[in-house]
């Protein structure tokens, strides 16, 4: 924490991927609103998700972070919560099941609207206007009136996030989440496909181990096992909503950023004397930071010891994200060097960024082979390195979209147009989501016994 630290400190450094808006009073007007709304979560949230950061970090737990690349406002629905909210649920429970081990999850959910873009400008044939920053900034429609940045948005995307965290909330701890049910998380359209058929088949396992301990009266209807926590994160680029939503904690006195329980720095906007790494740097929210090819290694460290000066466990989370082709020749330097400075972070990888491309027939997608390849050098590096592969980061839903090609689904490039809704970058589907996870957790699980077998062979 720098000591000028303030709530506005970000606003006298220069600034990126912010839009410009036109009408300042209409942007103090909103401000000023939400600065007397209530919360979006509490700083106890935050600090007992830091904490289990903290786990991950030492190798004691994984941490599931996922959900959409942009929220949006047309997409809003209860549906589309409960069903990104499920496949999170399957995936964590594939994990913690097949190699035992604590997942803590986080949505992408809640707040994930504001996007940065690599041109300030869309052309489309002869058109120009300037680029869509996501539905908290303006607004999709390709003419000029739409492309005009509305503080407005910021209220309503408050309002929906709202929405969404308390459905969130319920799902999470009102029952839904109840291990007991964990049949009734397949979704329908993953009935007959071989992902779905495989977590019906672990969920049967599951049953069984809940009959076992309920016959040896050990009790499976303890509150773990009736609720789950489940935390929200976003992206922290529109820093005036942030700013707005950022309040002292009355237990600690420190400020907290109660907008979501997790915020991270983008790839784009992680330089050290600016805005956005400023602002994050004085909350003490659990924080995340975006690691792209082009991270300078000193610089990187520099940027941790701003984010991080103490040195704390769970504080930080580096996401990784370097393309499947060029992951084993860029992340080896990087963990070499955080590792020998003894920074404490946790490493996650997120496999959706690098890997993007455009599909013949046009259309921004990700192959399945390419995100399983880069987690699979991402486990492959950190055991060489003897680190600890903590997390992963998927853009996915929960819905049956067409948006990545292959997995077992084989989704092609022709069949892409099918039924391609994302308002950003293409998400993974609920079925190839799965499926990732089983392959995953096979990593996980290869993981955990070498480390165990390390640890024997020490002693
Ligand atoms: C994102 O997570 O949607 C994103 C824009 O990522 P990055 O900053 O890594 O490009
Ligand atoms: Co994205």
């Amino acid at each position: 924490m720098t000591k000028q630290w303030s709530p506005e400190s970000w606003r006298s450094r220069p600034v990126r991927q912010v839009p410009e808006y036109p009408d300042q009073k209409a942007l103090e007007k909103v401000e000023a609103e939400l600065r007397s709304a209530p919360p979006l979560v509490f700083a106890g949230e935050a600090r007992r998700l830091k904490s289990q950061l903290g786990d991950v970090a030492e190798g004691r737990a994984f941490l599931l972070q996922g959900g959409d690349c942009a929220e949006s406002f047309a997409e809003f629905h209860p549906d589309n919560i409960r069903d990104t909210f499920r496949v999170l649920l399957q995936m964590s429970v594939v994990l913690t099941f097949a190699a035992s081990c604590p997942v803590v999850k986080v949505g992408r959910m809640a707040g994930q609207f504001a996007k940065p873009r690599s041109a300030p400008m869309e052309k489309i044939g002869d058109q120009e206007f300037p680029s869509y920053r996501g539905d908290i900034v303006n607004n999709i429609d390709f003419d000029a009136e739409s492309r005009i940045p509305d503080p407005a948005r910021m209220l309503k995307a408050y309002s929906q996030a709202a929405a969404t965290l308390n459905l969130l909330r319920a799902f999470s701890q009102g029952g839904y989440a109840n291990l007991h049910k964990v049949h009734r998380w397949n979704l329908e359209f993953l009935d007959n496909s071989p992902a779905g058929d495989k977590y019906q088949q672990l969920a049967e396992r599951i049953d069984e181990a809940l009959r076992f301990m309920e016959a040896c009266g050990l009790g499976s209807d303890t509150q773990t096992l009736r609720g789950t926590d489940f935390y929200v994160s976003h992206e922290a680029l529109l820093l005036w909503y942030e700013q707005a939503l950022t309040r002292v904690d009355s237990t600690s006195g420190d400020w907290y950023d109660t907008s979501g329980h997790m915020l991270w720095i983008g790839d784009r906007t992680r330089q050290i004397d600016e805005a956005h790494v400023e602002f994050l740097s004085g909350v003490a929210n659990p924080i995340g930071m975006k690691v792209g090819p082009s991270a300078d290694l000193d610089d990187l460290i520099r940027v941790i010891d701003k984010l991080n000066p103490e040195n704390e466990a769970g504080r930080l989370t580096l996401i990784c994200r370097m393309g499947a082709d060029i992951i084993e020749d860029k992340l080896p330097p990087i963990v070499r060097r955080v590792q020998s400075e003894g920074r404490k972070v946790v490493w996650s990888s997120d496999p959706m960024h690098g890997n993007t491309i455009k599909s013949p027939s046009g259309f921004k997608t990700r192959p399945f082979d390419s995100i399983l390849s880069e987690v699979k050098s991402f486990f492959r590096i950190h055991r060489a390195e003897g680190s600890y592969a903590g997390g992963v980061h998927f853009e996915m839903t929960g819905q049956n979209v067409t948006e990545c090609t292959g997995g077992a689904q084989e989704i092609t490039d022709e069949t892409l147009g099918d039924r391609y809704h994302t308002h950003c970058d293409p998400r993974l589907n609920a079925s190839q989501s799965l499926e990732l996870a089983f392959l995953i957790a096979e990593a996980l699980k290869e993981e955990r016994l070498a480390r165990a077998q390390d640890v024997a062979q020490a002693s």
